[in-house]
């Protein structure tokens, strides 16, 4: 674990409403299958599509490799053509046009800490659902595979060394703040919540 100020400060602004997410989503139940899945990624593709094109196409310090990270959506599509959802579908669902922001690069590192983070929750239900969704593999869930510690903790160095002093810190708790928010206002929209 890279530990540092920008780490703990986003942790600690962010705990909750993790919590709160994780709790409310349909996903988490212990009972969730593909129906719930199917929601998942439908109503995740709209949100994160956007915001990952945006995100990554931003400049970003060595290290970060964002030509690794800026394709979880295209899994999205995957995962959704398994389960019956065609492309010209997955084209008809609706988009988000509010995004937080990402004009600096502390509030990037914000955005991209949650983004990111949520590969290793991901993780976790890749394997929970795996027996309920196969034949089919979880790809979006499944995400970095093997690389995921390796290009976590990639991230949480160059974060540590570029989001330093009050004010960057507090642009990048802010900024991961607003995009757990969004996304929660998002998902409400769009009955992935119990
Ligand atoms: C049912 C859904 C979810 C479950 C069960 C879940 C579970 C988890 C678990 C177990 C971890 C810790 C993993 C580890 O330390 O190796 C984690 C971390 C994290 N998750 Fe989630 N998660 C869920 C949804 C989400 C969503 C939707 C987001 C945001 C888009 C998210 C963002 C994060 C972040 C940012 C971290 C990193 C926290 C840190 O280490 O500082 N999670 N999640």
């Amino acid at each position: 674990m890279v530990s540092s100020p920008a780490l703990s400060s986003l942790r600690e602004a962010t705990r909750t409403l993790h919590v709160d997410l994780e709790s409310r989503l349909a996903l988490g139940r212990p009972d969730a299958g593909r129906a719930e899945y199917r929601a998942y990624a439908a109503a995740m593709i709209g949100w994160l599509e956007p915001l990952e094109a945006r995100l990554w196409a931003a400049p970003w310090p060595d290290g970060v490799a964002p030509e690794a990270r800026r394709d979880k959506a295209r899994w999205l599509v995957e995962d959704l053509a398994a389960l019956g959802v065609d492309a010209a579908q997955v084209a008809r669902l609706p988009r988000a046009t509010a995004l937080p922001p990402l004009a600096t690069e502390a509030e990037r590192f914000g955005v991209a800490y949650v983004i990111e983070g949520s590969q290793l929750g991901g993780h976790v239900l890749a394997r929970r659902l795996a027996g309920a969704l196969a034949p089919h593999e979880v790809r979006y869930l499944r995400g970095y595979g093997e690389a995921l510690g390796e290009r976590w903790r990639a991230l949480l160095g160059a974060m540590a060394a570029s989001v330093t002093g009050g004010g960057a810190l507090a642009r990048a708790a802010d900024a991961a703040v607003a995009t757990f928010e969004g996304l929660g206002r998002w998902f409400e929209a769009r009955e992935v919540l119990r």
